[in-house]
């Protein structure tokens, strides 16, 4: 995403990024509060992506821990041939999740669809990429769509229904709890006829050193994208989070397969926004996000569960990440 860009959009929105899902904003109020005041309180990753989110997103992408994004684009480029093949020409992409669509950009090189909609819940930033992606490819109708996946995965209603492809890269999914991804990929199914496809990137099991190493950036990028959903949750509910009083803390949980990711209060802290507030305790934490990482046979019995089926997958050499084309 070019800085130039992003400047100018908080020029137009000065101060900070719009509320998520505009017009929604006492849903949103009562969500991250029911949140915070749970026992072991807890804060929705679909609150990282503000403006500073989203790009702070983006430079995790680049960092030299953070393999995923280049494990998934370098099986995409090494199979793209087959993807290409499996798919053919004049599709509809759905990207969920898009953010910068870069990735999109690619799989549209790739297999030349008639039109590209991008699903974001980040308003702003996806309004951005989509200028982006319609000056690089001013043939190609790219339709942004506004959107919570967990709550909502409605197309527009002329949007046609044969040869959907739905692209669901980056192990976005495994943001989710099990019901959650259930849900959503039951929507994803529910959108597609039977020449439809799911595209879908997913992180698999590996050393807990690489998979702790990647949410633990020596740059600290990772902790600063945690810490921001603190000012965004800020600027949502008019909280008072002091992000001096928080630390990152992201690891491994074996028994759930899944990265954790936390904020950490420094000493005991008092928050307040109007109408409530909530004490932490030195050492009490907040869960922002979890990773699930899948194993392969898992993920397609879980695929299968839902009525999608493999058509094909692909792996980089280490079994670090897989691609999975499936369908109904
Ligand atoms: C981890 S980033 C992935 C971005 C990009 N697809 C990639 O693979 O690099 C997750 C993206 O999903 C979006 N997102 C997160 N929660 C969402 C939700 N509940 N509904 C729709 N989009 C969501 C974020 O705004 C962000 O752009």
């Amino acid at each position: 995403m070019p800085n130039a860009l992003a400047f100018n959009a908080r020029r137009r929105h000065p101060g900070s990024a719009l509320p998520i899902t505009p017009g929604a904003s006492s849903t949103i109020r009562s969500d991250i509060i029911r949140g915070l005041g749970h026992e072991r309180a807890n804060i929705s990753p679909k609150y990282f992506y503000d403006l500073p989110g989203s790009e702070l997103f983006e430079r995790i992408t680049r960092l030299p821990e953070y393999y995923l994004t280049r494990t998934e684009s370098a099986i995409m480029a090494a199979h793209g041939a087959e993807i290409a093949r499996c798919l053919g020409i004049g599709r509809t992409v759905i990207e969920l999740g898009a953010g910068s669509c870069e990735k999109a950009r690619r799989l549209c090189r790739l297999i030349r669809p008639a039109r590209f909609v991008a699903v974001d819940i980040a308003a702003e930033y996806l309004h951005m990429a989509a200028a982006g992606f319609r000056a690089a490819c001013p043939d190609l109708e790219v339709r942004p769509v506004v959107a919570d996946l967990t709550t909502d995965l409605a197309m527009p209603e002329d949007l046609p229904r044969a040869g959907r492809v739905v692209f669901y890269p980056g192990s976005s999914i495994g943001n989710f709890d099990p019901p959650q991804a259930a849900a959503i990929l039951s929507r994803v199914r529910d959108l597609l006829d039977d020449d439809g496809a799911l595209l879908i990137g997913v992180d698999l099991v590996k050393d807990a050193d690489v998979l702790e190493a990647a949410y633990n950036d020596a740059a600290g990028v990772t902790a600063a994208f945690n810490l921001n959903i603190l000012s965004h949750v800020n600027h949502l509910i008019a909280s008072d989070f002091d992000l001096g009083q928080w630390r990152h803390r992201a690891f491994f949980n074996p028994a759930q397969s899944r990265v954790e990711m936390h904020l950490e209060a420094i000493t005991g802290v008092a928050v307040r926004w109007p109408g409530g507030s909530r004490k932490f305790l030195a050492g009490e934490s907040i869960h922002t996000e979890h990773s699930y990482k899948f194993r392969v046979e898992d993920f397609l019995a879980f695929l299968a569960g839902i009525g999608l089926h493999r058509i094909a997958l692909w792996t980089d050499p280490r079994h670090w990440f897989a691609v999975v084309l499936a369908g109904p």
